[in-house]
């Protein structure tokens, strides 16, 4: 991954410490990881042990001078294990019967208190109260670790650690056993997997402590404790909160400096599951491409625990605005998008001329005084990104200068700018950010301004003889101004890349300028020169989104502990909403229009009406083999999921189109051979009346397409009745095949007066048949 794209330098910004050294690539000839997963009913009985059976197939493989060396073995998450292995050993390995496949292990990299309320969460309604805050609910956070001293994993006021929990406190290097308690009911760290791929012992401590902060910010997010007067500086003072204050916290550490390898994703998700944690929260994905499923260990680890009830979720990705940028997108994973709340931090720019324009800031120095200092464009002193090492220190020393996004990451610019002398800085977006404001905590006094505002600065900085610019910093402000949410343009985004039929992403979160806990090792911007140490931080990600959705997924399955995790995900998609708090709908700050279902799949969440969604799309595991089936997996690649080839019947499973899994969303392609596509659900009744009538009502019907749903009522009668429906989209312009407009939005909504069941539609049409690769 190089820092050379402007769009995907965000994610990095705040983490820029897990790009991928140029150390990883590895020598043909040196050994490296694969992941072998191994069919279960292969074992021949001579080996009385699984793990007897792996160390004896590594054993038979051609000898190579580097000693291969079985790293983990796999029982819950997949049934195999991981290796170090020469290429030439991994092509021998393949033709031993029951290796089902051999897949060489791959680096992933990590991708937060207004938000309770923004989300409309009290003490006193809805869903927090019906679920006694999640009371015994146990979530792992697979993660950079955790840093335990801090103020939300207070347990003061927490009942015993569940009878259920069977997990450990792995203590270690500076983690003591007195690292957890009721709060933090367990942490392990896995590093197998990354010291091989490093190819070097690693310099790290190896303990479940995050040196980081990501790990403690995401764990503080789904769970953190209450914590009065919580602020970042004087920023976003309140009281902090975690979603689900009574949940308990599993830190399984698997990111490291580098990133976090599939080897030890595996492992640690294998273990979360034999622990027995409810929900998975994994702030984790692939860059580019989402991969394919086979070859996507978090897909391979959430079928496994999908399929043990644990719900996991995922972030989408921070690769926007791009389209087909969505990852973590197995249909069995609830997958999460970010958007902002309505609080900002507002640093004013004033021009010399008088003109002021808005920007955001966490800066907690001195302040600029009121006297207007010169102003330079970055791009006449040697950089227009604000390179390291690249500004012309005669050019800027004393004055402000007017930086582009893009490139390095944002907080990294404000350094330069503050070793080259520059007094302070205005960080510009380009079009790739459009409107996105991102609050961040530089050490210059900077404030970052949306495209319009920067194009007119810069315009200023070229037409007047001496430019000055002064900043002024605004604190917090909470408000209708601008809207909330909208969706920020980092949010990855569909269609689907592997599966146009399944909308992705799920749903939106809170993920812009997010407050909770921080790391004491590191400083709020990860930058070696910030010696500053704060216990919350403020940054922005989807994987600050995901623990969102994570810590209401705990309360709702406390509050309905019967319901599966794909009828927590249902819930949670069919009673998200559409409009801000202006009455508009969502605008995509990518383009300052409203955003689509490819941006925000089925809304913003909404918990407290998630609590009584009325009805639920369930589904199961045999539903999610019909639907890798319907996608043309043969039964060796379904085996990679389900452990053994044996188990795996894809004739007797009739999905058809992989349209027809029981999605709580619709996403309809139609091509020149395809113009009606037809749809099947299955609804079931989880109100609590037992004799209630639902009739649909194709609420936005998108353009050039017509929709019918048959039957139009449905009629329920016992509890927890399921009944069906089939939906068939017909494209009435067949001229949009191969014309300017390719897609189309649109929903359809069941009701019974009280509840209201909401499903997106996305529409595409395409040249040809590409539906599913
Ligand atoms: C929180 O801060 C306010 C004002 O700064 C102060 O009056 C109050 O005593 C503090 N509360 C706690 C629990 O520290
Ligand atoms: C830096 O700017 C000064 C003053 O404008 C100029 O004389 C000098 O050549 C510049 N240095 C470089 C390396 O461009
Ligand atoms: C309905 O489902 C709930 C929760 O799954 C269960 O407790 C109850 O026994 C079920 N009722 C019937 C009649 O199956």
């Amino acid at each position: 991954m190089a820092v050379a794209s402007p769009i995907s330098s965000f994610v990095f910004v705040i983490f820029s410490f897990f790009l991928i050294p140029a150390t990883l690539s590895i020598a043909s000839e040196s050994p490296e990881t694969f992941i072998v997963h191994v069919s279960r009913s292969d074992k021949p009985t001579i080996f009385t042990t699984h793990h007897h059976w792996f160390s004896s197939i590594i054993a038979s493989l051609p000898p190579s001078h580097h000693p291969s060396k079985l790293l983990y073995t796999y029982h819950r998450s997949i049934h195999g294990f991981s290796a170090s292995l020469t290429a030439a050993q991994a092509t021998e390995l393949r033709r031993i019967s029951g290796v089902l496949s051999v897949i060489p292990d791959r680096v992933r990299f990590i991708h937060t208190t207004r938000t309770p309320h923004f989300l409309g969460l009290a003490d006193s309604f809805g869903l927090w109260p019906n679920s006694n805050y999640a009371d015994d609910v146990i979530i792992g956070v697979l993660d950079t670790g955790i840093w335990p001293e801090r103020p939300c994993f207070a347990d003061t006021g927490i009942s015993p650690v569940p009878s259920t929990w069977k997990g450990i406190c792995e203590t270690g290097p500076d983690f003591p056993e007195s690292s957890c308690n009721r709060k933090i009911i367990g942490a392990r760290a896995y590093h197998r997997g990354y010291e091989a791929g490093l190819g070097k012992p690693m310099e790290e401590i190896k303990s479940p402590r995050d040196i980081e902060g990501h790990g403690t910010h995401t764990a503080s997010t789904a769970a953190g404790s209450v914590v009065a007067n919580a602020s970042f500086y004087q920023y976003a003072k309140g009281e902090a909160r975690g979603m689900a204050i009574k949940a308990r916290i599993a830190a399984y550490k698997i990111c490291w400096r580098s990133g976090c390898y599939d080897s030890d994703i595996l492992a640690a998700m294998d273990q979360a599951i034999t622990d027995g944690v409810h929900v998975i929260s994994l702030s984790v994905g692939a860059t580019g491409h989402a991969p394919e499923y086979d070859h996507d260990s978090i897909a391979i680890g959430a079928f496994r625990a999908a399929e043990h009830g644990v719900l996991v979720s995922c972030s989408a990705g921070n690769s926007g605005p791009d389209p087909y940028t969505v990852v973590n997108i197995a249909p069995w994973i609830l997958t999460v998008g970010a958007s902002t709340i309505d609080r900002e931090f507002p640093a004013d720019v004033i021009l010399g001329d008088g003109r002021i324009f808005g920007g955001v800031s966490l800066y907690s120095g001195d302040p600029l005084g009121e006297t207007k200092l010169p102003l330079v464009n970055a791009e006449d002193c040697g950089s227009k990104y604000c390179y390291s090492g690249k500004l012309n220190s005669s050019k800027i020393a004393g004055k402000i200068v007017l930086c582009d996004r893009g490139g390095n990451g944002r907080v990294a610019k404000g350094s330069v700018v503050k070793l080259a002398g520059g007094a302070g800085m205005i960080l510009a977006n380009l079009a790739d950010s459009g409107e996105e404001l991102i609050a961040d905590s530089h050490l210059v006094p900077a404030s970052m301004v949306g495209q319009t505002a920067g194009d007119k600065i810069r315009d200023y900085i070229g037409s007047d003889s001496s430019p000055t610019a002064t900043i002024a910093f605004q604190g917090t402000v909470v408000g209708t101004s601008p809207s909330a949410p909208r969706v920020a343009a980092f949010s990855s985004r569909g269609p689907n890349y592997r599966t146009a039929e399944i909308l992705k992403p799920d749903v939106i979160a809170p993920g812009v300028n997010i407050l909770a806990g921080w790391t004491g090792y590191t400083g709020p911007t990860d930058l070696d020169i910030d010696t500053r140490r704060v216990n919350f931080n403020i940054i922005s990600g989807t994987s600050m989104s995901c623990p969102h959705v994570s810590g209401l997924a705990a309360l709702l399955r406390k509050a309905n502990p019967k319901w599966t995790p794909a009828a927590i995900k249902s819930a949670l998609m069919t009673t998200a909403y559409n409009v801000d708090n202006t009455g508009k709908s969502i605008t995509d700050l990518a383009t300052g229009e409203g955003s689509t279902p490819f941006v925000h799949g089925a809304g913003h969440v909404e918990p407290n009406k998630a609590l009584d969604p009325g009805l639920v799309y369930d589904m199961g595991v045999g539903d999610y083999v019909a639907f890798l089936c319907a996608i043309g997996y043969d039964s060796k690649r379904i085996a990679v999921f389900v452990g053994d080839p044996a188990m795996v019947d894809c004739g007797a499973l009739s999905l058809g189109s992989p349209g027809n899994l029981n999605y709580p969303s619709f996403s309809v392609v139609f091509d020149t051979n395809n113009r009606v596509v037809k749809y099947k659900r299955v609804v079931k009744n989880v109100g609590s009346l037992v004799d209630v009538v639902y009739e649909v009502q194709v609420s936005a019907p998108p353009p050039a397409v017509e929709v019918s749903v048959s039957p139009s009522k449905l009629a329920f009668s016992r509890e927890n009745q399921t009944l069906s429906y089939e939906i068939t989209f017909s494209s009435v312009e067949l001229e949009r095949v191969g014309g300017a407009t390719k897609s189309a939005f649109g929903s359809i909504e069941w009701t019974d007066g009280v509840h209201l069941v909401r499903s997106p539609i996305a529409v595409e049409w395409r040249e040809d048949s590409m539906v599913t690769m």
